[in-house]
């Protein structure tokens, strides 16, 4: 069984290069995940995957059953999760195309169900979020990245809104202020729900786009997605890299 998950985001709903052995429906007690778990292996190793917008990309960040994907994955036996994410780059050198390993994060997301620890609790539940990424999974991330050409940041603080519609200009100083590099919608409370199971979580965030006010005037999907064909490409490199070392 797999104890590796890769939860792809934008521009990855499907797992080229994974041979596929098998197809899970899962139903948790928060109901169903995105999308069904695919098994298969990955450079000859054992990895699950799950398309966090389903598998036609149809679920936006705001209605993502994000307690349904971490409790799927862990009732299934997955100790580590590899997620990536699409996000706009707001510090001038984190550019469309290049991929980030975040370090930190900021939540500015509301109104999502974003804990487990909420009903029929014994006791009140605080977990330790100082760190929100794992250590150990950013380092496997890193070390994989030295062999490439295109640029992988080491670290970023990573900042969580709620979409689905981009930000204003102002909002994006407000972040910037705050000391966010990159921004994203999907990265909250997914990190935080691996935490609360003991999950070993790290992401691969990929820019889509300048973020608003950094770029040119108005951002279109059509530059997102030209930018992360090329991106994503990038992370597909660093995966076939990264989770053999896993
Ligand atoms: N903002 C928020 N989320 C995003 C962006 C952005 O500019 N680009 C891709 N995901």
């Amino acid at each position: 069984m797999s104890e590796l998950a890769i939860i792809g985001g934008t521009g990855l709903t499907k797992f080229d290069g994974l041979e596929i052995t098998h197809r899970q429906m899962l139903s948790t007690p928060y109901g169903e995940t995105s999308s069904p778990i695919i098994h298969g292996t990955y450079c000859g190793k054992s990895v699950a995957f799950l398309a966090r917008h389903g598998a036609r990309h149809t679920i936006p960040p705001h209605k993502i059953n994000y307690r349904a994907n971490l409790w799927g994955l862990k009732e299934i036996g997955i100790k580590t999760i590899l997620a990536v994410a699409a996000v706009g780059g707001i510090h001038p050198n984190m550019r469309p195309t290049e991929l980030i390993i975040p370090h930190q994060l900021i939540d500015y997301t509301h109104s999502r169900e974003h804990t487990f620890f909420a009903e029929e609790l014994t006791h009140v539940t605080h977990i330790d979020f100082t760190n929100p990424y794992c250590d150990s999974l950013r380092s496997q991330l890193l070390t994989a990245a030295q062999q490439f050409d295109f640029k992988v940041h080491p670290q970023g603080v990573y900042g969580a809104t709620q979409g689905p519609r981009l930000e204003t200009a102002a909002e994006i100083d407000r972040l910037e202020k705050d000391g966010c590099d990159i921004v994203g919608m999907t990265g909250m409370p997914e990190a935080a729900l691996a935490r609360e199971l003991e999950l070993c979580y790290a992401t691969c965030a990929v820019v889509a786009n300048p973020a608003a006010g950094r770029g040119a005037a108005q951002i279109t999907m059509a530059d997102i997605e030209a930018n992360l064909k090329q991106g994503i490409e990038n992370v597909r490199q660093l995966l076939a890299e990264v989770i053999p070392l896993i």
